[in-house]
């Protein structure tokens, strides 16, 4: 017997207000036809006033627990990715915690900004086949917007606010049905690329909460290098090809990013789980938000093996296979 992280359900939470890039348009010089052709995004969720990171990651929690029928006294491990903390401290996690009236187990968050959400799975898989949690809720949520310069039309229409949550369940499983649950993570950085994209701000360089700055065409060109290398290393990992997997869930960054990932892997578009037209990038929010489009609208079926991916500032980036649903 071996013990694995089964993916029990997930769920998600968009903020009310969506923008449009016509809207945009009205605040920077851009354009609706620059924006959908350079990015494929066409508007984005907003949070409103006084709405935080844990508000939606709740909100997301709620409806992962629901949709893999367990009770919120069960989980003994919260991690919440997160770039955009409800405070510097503590832990937005121990907010979730709190409002879902658990008082027992760990509570923490993970940064690794756009990465966070494969970051966060890595620790929980570990810790549950460890054994050392058993039930885990593992978040990815933002409010990014509020990092933005409206002023920088290089990254202020990039961007979007949202949660997506999924329960682990750790399951002991027979050697032979090994492939079901989360069958491997991959995690990488490398801090010499910090400075391509980062936060002008922070509570020990100058007390403030600072802007997001970007050189997307060398972000871009290391998106494309290290989230192929990292697929890769995935499949071999396994024992694969690109053959066997069901449902690639990017990080949602760039179309342009997601459509060379799909066909480094030889795989059709019909086979993506892409939402950046309507959610653009929600950084660690983006991955089980799209995962979670594609569960509710059917595509996504227990059984199906669905491969993650992510990158952002750091560079932090990783992938992440997992077989949908328990064993029959
Ligand atoms: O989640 C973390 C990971 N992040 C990413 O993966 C983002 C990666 N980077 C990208 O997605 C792309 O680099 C961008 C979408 C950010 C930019 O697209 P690009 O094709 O690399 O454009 P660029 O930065 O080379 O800019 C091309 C032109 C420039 O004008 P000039 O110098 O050619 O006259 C920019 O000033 O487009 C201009 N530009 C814009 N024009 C209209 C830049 N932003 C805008 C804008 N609207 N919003």
């Amino acid at each position: 017997m071996a013990t694995r992280s089964i993916l029990a359900g997930c769920g998600a939470y968009l903020p009310d207000r969506v923008i449009d890039n016509n809207e945009l348009a009205k605040l920077v010089d851009t354009s609706d036809d620059w924006i959908k052709q350079r990015t494929g995004i066409e508007k984005r969720h907003v949070v409103a006033d006084g709405e935080l990171t844990s508000d939606l990651a709740v909100k997301a929690a709620d409806r992962a627990l629901v949709r893999a029928n367990i009770p919120a006294s069960d989980i003994d491990l919260i991690i919440v990715a997160t770039t955009t903390p409800d405070r510097t401290f503590p832990a937005t996690a121990t907010k979730v915690q709190a409002d879902l009236g658990i008082t027992s187990g760990a509570a923490f968050d993970i940064q690794a900004v756009c990465a966070g959400f494969v970051y966060a799975l890595s620790v929980a898989d570990n810790l549950l086949r460890a054994g050392q949690s058993r039930r885990a809720l593992v978040i990815g949520a933002e409010t990014f917007t509020r990092l933005l310069d409206w002023t920088d039309r290089g990254t202020c229409v990039l961007f979007g606010d949202g949660a997506g949550a999924i329960i682990l369940d750790s399951y002991e499983i027979e050697p032979a049905a090994t492939q079901f649950g989360v069958l491997s993570t991959h995690l990488h950085s490398d801090g010499r690329y910090r400075d391509i994209l980062y936060v002008d701000g922070g509570p020990s360089m100058n007390s403030k909460t600072g802007h997001v700055r970007m050189s997307g065409k060398e972000v871009f060109r290391h998106a494309v290098s290290k989230l192929g290398s990292v697929i890769n290393e995935a499949l071999v990992a396994n024992n694969l090809t690109s053959d066997d997997i069901d449902w690639l869930v990017p990080h949602q960054a760039n179309k342009r990013i997601i459509e060379s990932m799909a066909k480094k892997l030889n795989m059709p578009m019909d086979k993506v789980i892409c939402s950046i037209d309507r959610h653009a990038n929600t950084s660690a929010a983006s991955v089980p938000l799209a995962l979670t489009e594609g569960v509710s609208d059917g595509r996504i079926v227990d059984g199906d093996l669905v491969l993650f991916e992510a990158i952002g500032g750091g560079l932090a980036w990783g992938a992440g296979l997992v077989r949908m649903g328990y064993p029959k």
